[in-house]
């Protein structure tokens, strides 16, 4: 079998049937995961229906006998399967699992396949053909054929009570009373009666975007879940601090109700939640009014119809892109700096007018550098901006929000200039990206590098552990300079892909430095806060987390017991041990100060440099706002490109409204990827897909399997919260060595030339294959089947070989060289590694201040007993951190690595001068 057989990723043609391969069953009805295969319910919703229709059609052919119809047979299995599943889904597939449960009954196969065919259609997002079928349909049918054709957006509203039959029919009638024509949205509910199908709702339709709850809601589901299923319930009541769902009898009502609220919360912030209640509805409007948009009484009915379209019409509303849009339509004459406004320049040119004709006139007619008519100033929004601004903070779970249109780059020279000043010392990855040595440079700061974990054997770096940080702020502390150090800066995730637990480095940092200031650099990572589970490794959503965490009064318990630990009766600190031993508990009055720099345009929908700053400060009035309002001014373009701030503003939209599908998808993509790979015996032989086994040591990660994901929800959700490190699955490292190809001629001359495949990062035997919420089941197809093909050629070029090529490890690879450090000249300390960029880069201004060396002198020099400094930074791409930063001593190991490289573009060095030295 091809992996382009499978199922999983190229949808089988309506008339032909495939078992298809996401979903099993087991004996006892419950519909589990085939291991390995897309973890979303809604793939397994698909794919258990495909897998009804399979068995149908086997016996309608006459190729199966009807014991599969038995009760314990296979298609009265998928039945009783389905009907779990289509519980937590509005509309039509509860009633379908009825038809076609009664029209095999009936041995009316042809029937329950015509059945099972629409179901399959409609899932497909194909509308059910008019003609000639229309007269087949039964009343139920055409009346939601006439719903499917309404062409407004829908969305699904969850309802959480005991309901009859009776009572579900009362509502969805409702509903269709109250609807009307001038409403934007339209809605359908999916009502379930317990706490647990509450939370099963919510993980497994994304499409739900409120919910309803009323009190008379039990706690246990009584439903077939699947393993997993049961098992993520269980994670989600236990990290929002419920040991279970919440019995009737054990708890009053309102202590239910916000337990419920609690957990559905914590899966997914984006859902309004409002209450419905008989009597005493003040009181609970009191106590309740923090975790509930609203409380309603029963009777208000056509009020609650309006809260919930009108909330989604919030998360909607566009300011920024609704501005441009009013702006465009409006007869303006142009007389400021900008000839392409309203197509000026363009359209009318006898050389230039395939500009308009292909990317279309809108492009022109919204550009401008007008500030008024609601289009507003980025440097000083006021009204659209602001609002945009204000939205997106709402989304990703800030304090505040600011809008960026140079990039990331851009976004952590704001931050590090903001919160930074010369001689701060900063905590920072020395692998991280440019800008940030970029922003030392500018702001005098002092870096303190950190190194990150080697991972030599793949010729790149892993993350910072969080016992190296420690140790640092514990030698700082130990010199006394402790006070010096301001700042920690570190990437998360990492280019290839690995996960800081957020919440611990900045709480035990905190517990050694309670007012240090963080700033994140989640370039990759702005897809994050829409998925339950990586939500959770954000900076906003940890430090929200923290803040809570920290005004308990078990947190104020705990620390006061640890501080006996950590401080003898004379307040001397333990020895360093007893610290790095210990989970350290920060000061309940420690401040939380926390940055997270986004490049939305990475991994959200965006126009490329689209970034954004999420800020989550508690002293940003006092201390952070005017000099934040600075950098912004220092950095900012005065004429930003508004199609960039357009787009951001959207993507805010996208992904309030669609974020949690679009990222599950996206892993699902990646996990198929990865596992037919791993699966295909040929694309085994060539290529190997690394797992946290190879990319995390084994003492910072925990016990879980090599790809939780591929195991389920919940073995991810174990992991994601318990493991120093984890790695993000939506990236695909695949190491390549028996291709005897290198990672960046694989790039180059393989995916690119020949196949059109772009991929962002190699190292010297690996590829980094990033999907992203853009991905398409199509797409990963392709990738597979150019992988096949490029594997074919690999194995003919083997086949002619005399002598096997070496396998993985067998290859030598130069030991990634750690930061050495600063020259005595530019260090600011003896023991500790901080030094003066700055001093050192404008030195190497000075005319006549710099030597050019070949490594051969270099290495002259250094056997001579000098110790070269370097003028600039040098910094090989791949693997893409500088080697040299300006300041820091030569040596060795440096130039040993630097010999061995094969890249093609080195920025900062000149092969035919050498390097840049600073001249004594
Ligand atoms: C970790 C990290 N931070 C920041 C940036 C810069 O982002 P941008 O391209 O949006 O300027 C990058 C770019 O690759 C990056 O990898």
């Amino acid at each position: 079998m091809t992996p382009l057989d499978d199922a999983a990723l190229t949808p089988a043609p309506a008339e032909t049937v495939v078992a298809p391969t996401t979903a099993r069953q087991t004996s006892n009805g419950e519909l589990e995961r085939d291991p390995g295969m897309p973890v979303s319910t809604w793939r397994l919703r698909s794919d258990a229906w495909e897998y009804l229709r399979f068995g149908v059609k086997r016996i309608a052919l006459g190729n199966d006998d009807e014991s599969a119809l038995t009760r314990d047979g296979e298609i009265a299995r998928s039945l009783r399967a389905l009907e779990t599943v289509e519980m937590y889904w509005a509309g039509f597939g509860q009633r379908y699992v009825r038809c076609i449960g009664e029209a095999l009954a009936e041995g009316d196969y042809q029937g329950a396949l015509e059945h099972i065919g629409r179901v399959v259609q409609r899932l497909r997002g194909t509308t059910v053909p008019d003609d000639p079928r229309e007269d087949l349909l039964d009343e139920h049918e055409r009346a939601e054929h006439q719903d499917d054709r309404d062409p407004r957006p829908r969305f699904e509203v969850l309802v959480v009570d005991e309901t009859t039959a009776a009572d579900r029919d009362t509502m969805r009638a409702e509903t269709l009373r109250l609807r009307s024509s001038a409403d934007q949205f339209v809605y359908d509910y999916v009502v379930v009666p317990s706490a647990d199908d509450a939370v099963a709702a919510l993980l497994t339709n994304p499409n739900i975007l409120a919910c309803i709850i009323r009190p008379g809601f039990s706690g246990r589901s009584s439903q077939r879940l699947s393993r997993d299923m049961r098992e993520t319930i269980s994670l989600a009541w236990r990290s929002a601090g419920t040991a279970t769902a919440p019995a009737s009898s054990a708890l009053s009502s309102v202590q239910r109700v916000v337990s419920l609220a609690d957990v559905l919360h914590s899966i997914r912030p984006e859902i309004d939640l409002y209450l419905m209640a008989g009597a005493n509805i003040e009181d609970l409007a009191g106590a309740l009014s923090k975790r509930f948009r609203r409380v309603f009484r029963r009777e208000d009915q056509l009020e609650l119809h309006l809260s919930l379209l009108r909330r989604v019409s919030h998360l909607y509303d566009t300011p920024f892109f609704a501005a441009i849009q009013d702006h465009a339509r409006r007869p303006v004459g142009v007389f400021h700096a900008l000839p392409v406004a309203r197509g000026g320049s363009v359209v009318g040119s006898k050389w230039i007018g395939d500009l308009a004709e292909f990317y279309g006139l809108n492009l022109l007619l919204a550009e401008t550098s007008a500030t008024s008519g609601g289009l507003d100033s980025l440097l000083a929004p006021v009204r659209t901006l602001k609002k945009t601004q204000e939205l997106a903070a709402r989304a990703f779970g800030a304090k505040h929000t600011f809008l960026v249109t140079n990039g990331t780059s851009t976004a952590n020279k704001i931050v590090h200039q903001a919160l930074t000043a010369p001689g701060d010392v900063v905590l920072v990855d020395r692998n991280c990206h440019k800008s940030h040595h970029h922003a030392m440079m500018l702001t005098g700061a002092k870096p303190a590098y950190l190194d990150a974990y080697p991972l030599n054997e793949y010729a790149f770096y892993g993350a910072v552990p969080l016992s190296s940080i420690k140790q640092l702020l514990l030698d700082y502390r130990a010199a006394g300079r402790l006070d010096e150090v301001r700042m920690v800066t570190l990437t998360n995730c990492t280019f290839d892909g690995i996960v800081y637990d957020v919440e611990r480095v900045m709480s035990e940092c905190l517990a050694i430095k309670p007012d240090l200031v963080f700033l994140w650099d989640e370039a990759w990572f702005a897809f994050a806060a829409f998925h339950p589970i990586t939500r959770r490794r954000t900076a906003m959503a940890s430090a929200k987390r923290l803040e809570e965490r920290l005004k308990t009064s078990a947190h104020r318990a705990a620390y006061a017991e640890q501080q006996k630990r950590l401080f003898d009766a004379d307040g001397n600190p333990a020895p360093d041990e007893v610290w790095l031993g210990e989970r350290l508990i920060p000061s309940p009055d420690a401040k939380l100060r926390v940055y997270a720099s986004q490049s939305t345009h990475k991994t959200l929908t965006s126009l490329r440099q689209g970034s954004m700053i999420h800020v989550y400060d508690q002293d940003w009035v006092r201390d952070a706002r005017e000099a934040f309002h600075e950098a912004y001014m220092t950095h900012t373009s005065t004429s930003p490109n508004y199609q960039i701030l357009t787009s951001l503003d959207l993507g805010r939209r996208q992904v309030e409204l669609e974020g949690y599908e679009l990222v599950q998808r996206q892993l699902d993509l990646a996990t198929s990827l990865s596992q037919a790979i791993a699966r295909h015996p040929l694309l085994r032989r060539f290529f190997r897909v690394l797992t946290a086994h190879e990319l995390i040591p084994e003492e910072l990660r925990g016990e879980g399997a090599p790809m939780p994901l591929r195991r389920g929800f919940a073995d991810m959700w174990r992991a994601w919260e318990h493991d120093e490190f984890v790695v993000d699955p939506s990236r695909i490292t695949v190491e390549i060595t028996r291709t005897g190809v290198d990672g960046d001629t694989f790039k180059h001359d393989y995916l690119m030339d020949r196949f059109g495949i772009q991929v962002n990062k190699t190292s010297r035997n690996t590829v980094l294959f990033m999907t992203n919420i853009g991905t398409s089941r199509s797409g990963i197809a392709y990738l597979i089947e150019v992988l096949v093909k490029l594997a074919e050629r690999f194995q003919e070029q083997q086949d002619q070989r005399d002598t096997e090529l070496p396998l993985p490890g067998e290859v030598p690879m130069p030991p990634l060289p750690d930061f050495s450090s600063f020259s005595t000249e530019y260090a600011s300390d003896e023991k500790l590694p901080d030094g003066d960029l700055r001093a050192a880069f404008f030195r190497g201004q000075h005319r006549g201040s710099v030597d050019y060396l070949l490594p051969e002198q270099l290495r002259e020099r250094i056997g001579r007993g000098e110790a070269p400094v370097s003028a600039g930074f040098v910094t090989p791409y791949p693997p893409g951190f500088p080697v040299l930063v300006p300041g820091q001593v030569i040596t060795r190991e440096v130039l040993d690595f630097m010999s061995v490289l094969d890249t093609r573009e080195i920025h900062g060095y000149d092969s035919a001068r050498g390097y840049r030295v600073l001249k004594p």
